[in-house]
């Protein structure tokens, strides 16, 4: 509309979050759906929140409802050192920061690092809403195939120094350690310590980005890399979005306090703060006990709902598909055998069958594997999923 000469040199950045474009064709009502990579619903503690955000108000309204501090709620940081001692990181007030959902934590930490240009490294496939903010600060993403167990260290340094032989300058590894959104893989034990170990090497911060941790089935994954970070060099998001609800915005970072100080100065001219209210609901939440006392019942909710995909899966996938084996989170990741195949394309078609996923092109940062695809356990029963599976199945 001829604007464009106003816009900063952003906006020949952004772009549209290709899971947001087909949100019409994968949210048609009806359809069995592992397309969204949200929690159920059915997990969200209605009855608690409604009794603690009414007496919030009532008891505290002049507290909840007016600004706050942009650091954060202090009895919930105060939660937060314990729940980080609970994961094995050693932690003090001034080194967090509370933030509206991860997700504005992975801007405003893109904003504070990087300058354009910058190469961050990710993972192949990575979470779409990390790297479009890393994208929108002006990094260059660079990718790197994950095994099974995750980044292999050794491939990284080699990347890296490649990089470098190149003259670029690379600052930053991106990583979902736990139950990785899109591909459910976990990150072992050795190769996080290898990783920090090879960031300390090579001079390079890890982002570790942690929304699904809790959320395991049988046994917790290995200790935050944050826990072995003697250095400062990880920065560690947290968030209550898959143990409580998305819907109360609330997050955390930790990280060395020298960085969280000017994350604090990004953030204030970002929003002031987070929405004060919510803070006091999740801090209450956690006095109370609530967040801990319901992880059993969601750990078991989402286990049944992943068994009864993966038994589908292995029921009815076709011969020489291959797909990934989450020990906790919300996602299987499947790739086909067949690399003729487009599941961008195909998506209109499952539709029509009555089901939805979500193609996984728009989750790699380079051209990817279009016979790729992420299905998310968590919104369907078991049932509908045994069934959406054969269906799909039937399809490829
Ligand atoms: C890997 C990852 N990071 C961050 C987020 C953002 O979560 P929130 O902003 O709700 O904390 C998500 C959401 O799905 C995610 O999958």
């Amino acid at each position: 509309m001829g604007n464009k000469k106003y816009f900063s040199s952003l906006a020949d950045r952004l772009k549209p979050n290709p899971i947001r474009r087909l949100s019409t064709l994968i949210n048609r009502p009806g359809i069995i759906s592992f397309a969204g990579g949200v929690p159920s619903p059915e997990t969200f503690p209605y009855n608690e929140i409604a009794e603690i955000s009414s007496r919030l108000v009532y008891e505290k309204g002049s507290e909840v409802l007016q600004y706050g501090v942009t650091r954060g709620n202090r009895q919930l940081i105060e939660y937060l050192v314990q729940e980080m001692q609970n994961r094995k990181v050693e932690t003090k007030a001034e080194e967090f920061i509370l933030t509206s959902g991860s997700q504005q934590g992975l801007d405003l930490v893109s904003r504070l690092l990087i300058d354009p240009g910058d190469v961050v490294l990710v993972e192949l496939p990575s979470y779409i809403g990390g790297t479009y903010a890393l994208n929108n600060a002006g990094a260059e993403l660079v990718g790197i195939e994950m095994a099974m167990d995750g980044l292999e260290p050794s491939i990284v340094k080699e990347k890296v120094l490649e990089l470098r032989k190149q003259g670029r300058k690379v600052k930053l590894i991106y990583t979902i350690p736990n139950f990785q959104n899109p591909s459910g893989i976990t990150l072992s034990l050795q190769k996080r310590k290898d990783l920090l170990a090879l960031a300390s090497e090579l001079d390079l911060l890890i982002l570790e980005d942690d929304p699904y941790g809790e959320l395991y089935f049988s046994a917790p994954p290995p200790p935050p890399i944050k826990s072995f970070d003697k250095e400062g060099r990880v920065i560690y998001l947290g968030s209550f979005s898959k143990v409580l609800t998305p819907g109360l915005r609330t997050a955390w970072i930790v990280a060395n306090s020298e960085f969280v100080a000017n994350i604090e100065l990004i953030k204030e001219s970002a929003d002031l703060c987070s929405s004060m209210l919510d803070q006091a609901i999740v801090a209450e939440c956690g006095r109370q006990g609530l967040i801990n006392k319901r992880l059993g019942v969601l750990r078991e909710f989402y286990q049944i709902r992943c068994q009864s995909m993966l038994q589908a899966l292995k029921e009815n996938a076709p011969a020489n598909t291959v797909w990934t084996q989450p020990t906790g989170g919300l996602f299987v990741w499947v790739e086909l055998a067949n690399q003729e195949i487009d599941t961008t394309k195909l998506l209109t078609q499952a539709v029509e069958t009555g089901v939805a996923y979500v193609p996984g092109q728009p989750f790699y940062v380079n051209e990817g594997k279009a016979n790729s695809l992420r299905l998310a356990f968590s919104k369907e029963t078991p049932e509908r999923i045994s069934q959406g599976i054969k269906t799909l199945c039937s399809l490829l």
